[in-house]
């Protein structure tokens, strides 16, 4: 069971307790309105939302470009393939992208003796055709790890061969095409400690080091990140990881950046400060930093006024990222509702991107026109 999702289960709980109280204030206010004949169509889910169609105005690329800022969205191979209105979304708003799956060990290496590099492939060849950087996800991670992996014992040796193999396939691969690689991904427990994994097991907290040198090596040119979550939110984890890529640098790892994926709740969102301090902190220590998957789950029903607070998590998001200069990269975990991960994961909670199922933009995109329009907050 992925530890992100109980993480977010349990602030889900917290902030839905906390919202508690001001529900049963609501009802009764939207009790006594309807007794008085007030009705509120907009906050009915049932009601249809905008008209399906593109925006009008401009891209986000196009407000993005300028600023030299990424903004992407995480991309499952069977949308591109399946569903021609998903493709041209992603072209026509997005500078970037990231293989939600396809560059995964679990896809991309399935055999120990067999690399499926098509779905990628397929994924790599739409955003050099549309002119979008990719961000490579992930090398190095405890989940979506291939039996072949895990259900053996290894020696320290063989197994930092065969992850020495991997890196040097997968990176060499892409060499050249890739602008950012998600090395070592949610490497720290909530706790703030070296999480078990197959990796940390065998070979121990060096697995890290020599992942980030190995894929220097085998791509001297793309930037190498470290990319965890809870990172905006202060704590035993942040500090950990802040501690420990300090120390990453001052041993000569070759890490470029940090990456904050902020999957965010709309129950209990990281304050704007929270964020900023995240992010300064990393740019401090001369990094790049980026926010790499982001998405805001509402509770349902959604109604007009949780899209309204969930475009304000959206714009937080950009406004922090976009008042440190060091962040150069704004990506979501998907950009439409049709396929997202919330829903199936952690259940009551969906909507959680900027447009609807029917690609029809949702206050959270109006939102981040806004802001890369305005720019610096
Ligand atoms: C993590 C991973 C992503 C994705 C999400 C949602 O954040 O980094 O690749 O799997 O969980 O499932």
């Amino acid at each position: 069971m992925s530890e992100n999702r109980d993480r977010l289960i349990e602030r889900a709980g917290i902030g839905l307790l906390a919202i508690g109280g001001l529900l049963v204030l609501v009802a009764v206010v939207f009790g006594v309105l309807i007794a008085i004949g007030v009705g509120d169509e907009s906050a009915d889910p049932q009601q249809p939302g905008p008209a399906a169609g593109e925006p009008g105005g401009p891209t986000l690329r196009a407000l993005a470009g300028p600023r030299r800022l990424l903004v992407g969205a995480a991309v499952p191979v069977e949308a591109l393939k399946g569903d021609a209105s998903y493709a041209r979304t992603l072209a026509r708003e997005y500078n970037a992208l990231t293989p939600e799956n396809a560059m995964k060990w679990d896809t991309i290496h399935p055999e120990r003796n067999r690399y499926d590099f098509a779905p990628a492939d397929s994924i790599v060849r739409f955003a050099r055709a549309h002119d979008m950087a990719v961000r490579g996800h992930t090398l190095v991670w405890y989940r979506q790890v291939p039996s072949w992996v895990t259900d053996r014992s290894w020696t320290r040796p063989e197994l930092e061969q065969v992850l020495h193999d991997h890196i040097r396939r997968v990176v060499g691969h892409y060499r050249g095409k890739i602008a950012q690689w998600d090395v070592v991904n949610e490497a720290f427990d909530s706790e703030g400690k070296l999480r078990d994994s197959i990796w940390m097991r065998v070979i121990g907290p060096e697995y890290i080091d020599l992942a980030f040198r190995w894929a220097h090596e085998a791509d001297p040119d793309a930037k190498l990140f470290y990319n965890d979550y809870d990172l905006e939110f202060p704590g035993a984890k942040a500090r950990a990881v802040m501690a420990f890529v300090r120390d990453l640098q001052r041993r000569g790892v070759p890490i470029d950046g940090v990456g904050i994926q902020a999957h965010e709740l709309t129950v209990r969102p990281p304050s704007r400060k929270e964020l900023q301090s995240a992010l300064r902190g990393y740019a401090g220590l001369g990094l790049d930093v980026g926010i790499t998957e982001l998405d805001v789950g509402i509770y349902l029903p959604t109604s007009a006024a949780k899209l309204d607070e969930q475009a304000a998590v959206y714009s937080d998001v950009l406004d922090a990222c976009l008042a440190v200069s060091r962040c150069g990269s704004f990506v979501t975990w998907g950009f439409t509702d049709k396929y997202s991960w919330i829903p199936s994961e952690l259940p009551g909670f969906g909507d959680a991107l900027p447009f609807d199922a029917n690609y029809a933009p949702k206050p959270a995109f109006t939102a981040l026109r806004r802001g890369l329009a305005r720019g610096h907050p």
